[in-house]
């Protein structure tokens, strides 16, 4: 198939790109660079053999949209492109409305005024909000408490495509709601690699482990779970972009909503163990309060995605943190 893929020199659409291409797609990327470095391009060439065509492009700017859209004829476009800080979006909702929402609506203008009709999302488990429960099936609730502006533009995204599905019976939306993506790429070519001040766990341990930051702070260690730390599940970045794959063969018109996930949960602590235990390094940290809008516990429950799409997780925590420390060996 011919796919744009939308943030795709980022840390999960980098790897996904990679996926495509060695499963005999043709790839086309569209990133604006702001959270990535097109460096991410060769690193893409040297693990497949291919060059995907690169738009440095904004999904603001809808004349070069049209443009780009008018140029090519793509089967799907999977939609990775978007801001993802939740600190920052509380502090600039705007920004985060704008660039996701806003960005989200001229694409979808751009695919359906040259019939492209298919289209795979970046959700996100933060749709759910606090839904009451610790395990999440994709029948639960969506919407309600939402912790951040980032999380609501997901959700709000979610609705538009419900509603471009309602009106439209040729089009096709799979909604893909991510768990805690972490890991790199085993070869060490690409893995996660944000500009400026990471906001997730495992960016942070890495900053630590490069002696950037002199210690990780831990939000909280009295959450009612095994060691009071927060449980989340943290799932492979190549299971992941597996998942993209493995939901490209199962497109079909109307919404499709999947959990991805690896249905473990693990704490900050063990995650902290494993990476201690991979690098043979001490990971330094100190317990400070807890952090606004953390819930203590969530994990997928994924089975529809097994029982749909026939994908379920392969790697492991383990993995991902020998695969993190590679990457670390390969940037320094
Ligand atoms: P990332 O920041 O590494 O990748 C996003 C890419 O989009 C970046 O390369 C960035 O430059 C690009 N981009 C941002 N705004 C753009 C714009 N206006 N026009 C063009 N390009 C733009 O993030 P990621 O971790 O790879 O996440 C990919 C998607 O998955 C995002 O939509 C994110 O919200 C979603 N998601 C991520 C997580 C996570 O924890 N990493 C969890 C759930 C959902
Ligand atoms: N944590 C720390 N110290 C840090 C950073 C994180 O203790 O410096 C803890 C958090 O409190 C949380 C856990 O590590 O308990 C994971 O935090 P992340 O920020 O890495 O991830 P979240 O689960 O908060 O959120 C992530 C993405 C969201 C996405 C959500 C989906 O950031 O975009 O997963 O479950 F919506």
């Amino acid at each position: 198939m011919k796919i744009l893929v939308t943030g795709g020199t980022g840390f999960i659409g980098s790897h996904t790109v990679v996926e495509l291409i060695s499963a005999g797609h043709e790839v086309e990327i569209l990133d604006n660079l702001s959270n990535s470095k097109e460096s991410v391009l060769d690193a893409i060439s040297k693990l497949t053999g291919v060059s995907p065509k690169f738009y440095k492009a904004d999904i603001l700017d809808r004349a070069r949209l049209t443009e780009i859209f008018s140029g090519t004829k793509y089967d799907v476009v999977i939609h990775f492109a978007g801001l993802k800080a939740v600190a920052e979006s509380v502090e600039q909702p705007l920004k985060y409305y704008e660039n996701n929402v806003e960005g989200t609506i001229n694409l979808l203008n751009a695919m359906l005024n040259t019939g492209v009709n298919n289209i795979i999302f970046s959700s996100s488990a933060t749709v759910y909000g606090d839904p009451g429960v610790t395990a999440y099936t994709e029948d639960l609730p969506t919407g309600r408490n939402i912790p951040s502006p980032y999380g609501k533009t997901k959700y709000m995204i979610e609705e538009i495509l419900k509603d471009i599905a309602m009106s439209k019976p040729e089009f096709s939306a799979t909604i893909l709601r991510y768990f805690n993506p972490v890991g790199a790429h085993p070869s060490g070519f690409i893995g996660e690699d944000p500009n400026g001040r990471p906001n997730n766990l495992m960016p942070i341990i890495m900053k630590v482990a490069q002696g950037e930051y002199p210690e990780l702070s831990i939000y909280g260690d009295d959450y009612p779970t095994s060691d009071g730390t927060c449980i989340r599940d943290y799932i492979h970045v190549v299971d992941l972009a597996k998942g993209h794959l493995a939901a490209l063969q199962h497109i079909k018109p109307g919404i499709s909503v999947y959990n991805l996930g690896s249905g473990k949960g693990t704490s900050v602590l063990e995650m902290v163990a494993a990476f201690e235990k991979a690098s043979g390094k001490k990971i330094p940290y100190k317990i400070v309060g807890r952090r606004t809008g953390d819930l203590p516990e969530m994990h997928a429950i994924p089975e529809k995605a097994f029982r749909e799409l026939g994908w379920k997780t392969e790697l492991t925590i383990d993995d991902a943190m020998r695969d993190t420390i590679n990457y670390l060996r390969a940037l320094a």
